[in-house]
């Protein structure tokens, strides 16, 4: 089968790869139907997560590569003898979270952080969806039922974008009726931010980026305020927005020091900060002046354990997220669509969609 395939920094192959098998009784294998490339995905290809190469090699000795992406939806091709709640035919989305369920953190609902060795593994640690086939650990607990009336664009958001806006950004952020918020990153997570921030009812939501054309969508999917950081002093006009008060939350979505920087200096007395992105580097943590704020700052991993609420949410169409969906590929057309969405603001992208055919 073809696959996405991540060497080292810099370094990925769109090439000929095994179908996976089985290889534990709780694990199915899915035929994909469509996937997608995620920020994170990016951060991968340019060599954010060096853990990928060192933790294969201390566990087998080697490291020949490993299957990008931790998003999709695709049909059910085999499943493992202890598979009970899905079966062969079903399609399902993949949530870019294996879980076990039974072991200490899967029962806090920490599954980022499952001790049998799952969490984030998909595209990570084993190999993932941006392949033909994919061999998903935990099928009973990490797949969803695709209902008939979801459309397949919106479903795929649902393996990771929507589940960690809303759980790492705006849960953890503690958005509540009347709240100013400020979204830093106004990629497809940001995005997620300010759709799913909208259930809470803030009062006004401020997104910072420097691409117009994703701060224009912002403002179409509910943003009171957008603000262009490569133009204008963000920290200044959200200031000047807020009365000098700063915001009740500031989410961090992109993953730099800059964009923290402008969240540490916005969130007011009593706030939260909810750090979204994927961060490769350290960043500065302006404690000397932060200590008397009485801030709450957060940071984590989705867990998606909000993805079943937020796949209903979706039904009743009350999140119009399909209009993040901007750009189709068919799936040979993979490095084409990495090439669009690492260019994203000339290509006027926001989540690139892989169609299998
Ligand atoms: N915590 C988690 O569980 C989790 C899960 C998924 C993704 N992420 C992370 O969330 C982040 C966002 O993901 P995405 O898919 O939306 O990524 P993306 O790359 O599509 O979007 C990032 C956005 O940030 C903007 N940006 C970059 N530098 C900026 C700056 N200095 N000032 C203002 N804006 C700037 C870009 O223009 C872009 O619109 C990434 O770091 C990703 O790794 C975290
Ligand atoms: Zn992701
Ligand atoms: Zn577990």
């Amino acid at each position: 089968m073809k696959a996405m395939v991540y060497y080292g920094e810099n370094d990925i192959r769109f090439e000929e790869r095994e179908k996976p098998d089985l290889q534990a009784p709780t694990d199915a294998i899915i035929r994909m139907v469509k996937t997608t490339i995620c920020g994170t995905d990016l951060g991968i290809w340019k060599g954010k997560n060096p853990e990928i190469r060192r933790v294969a090699e201390e566990k087998t000795g080697s490291f020949n590569g490993r299957i990008l992406g931790h998003e999709g939806v695709g049909i059910i091709e085999q499943v493992g003898s202890a598979v009970k709640n899905v079966k062969v035919g079903d399609k399902v989305i993949v949530s870019c979270v294996s879980r076990c369920g039974t072991c200490e953190n899967c029962q806090k609902q920490l599954y980022a952080h499952c001790r049998n060795d799952g969490g984030w593994i998909l595209g990570y640690m084993i190999d993932g969806t941006q392949a033909e086939y994919v061999r998903t650990p935990f099928a009973d607990t990490s797949l969803y039922p695709l209902p008939a009336e979801l459309n397949e664009d919106v479903a795929v958001l649902l393996s990771d974008a929507l589940p960690t806006a809303h759980e790492i950004g705006v849960q953890y952020g503690n958005v509540q009726p009347g709240d100013t918020i400020a979204i830093v990153g106004a990629g497809p997570v940001g995005m997620g931010c300010l759709l799913t921030a909208q259930l809470y009812s803030p009062s006004q939501i401020i997104v910072v980026d420097m691409d117009e054309n994703r701060l224009a969508m912002a403002k179409e999917l509910g943003a009171t305020h957008i603000i262009n950081s490569a133009k204008e002093d963000p920290v200044a006009r959200i200031m000047a927005i807020t009365d000098e008060r700063g915001v009740d939350c500031a989410m961090e979505a992109v993953g730099v020091e800059a964009t923290w920087n402008v969240c540490q200096q916005v969130v007011k007395e009593g706030g939260h900060l909810a750090n979204v992105g994927v961060h490769g580097k350290s960043v500065n943590f302006s404690l000397e002046k932060l200590w008397i704020k009485n801030l709450t700052i957060t940071t984590g991993l989705v867990n998606a354990n909000t993805t079943g609420m937020l796949l209903k949410t979706c039904c009743s169409g009350k999140l119009p997220i399909e209009k993040l969906a901007t750009h189709h590929f068919t799936f040979d057309q993979l490095e084409k669509a990495y090439d669009v969405f690492k260019h994203a603001a000339d290509e006027k992208a926001m989540k690139v969609i892989v169609d299998f055919a």
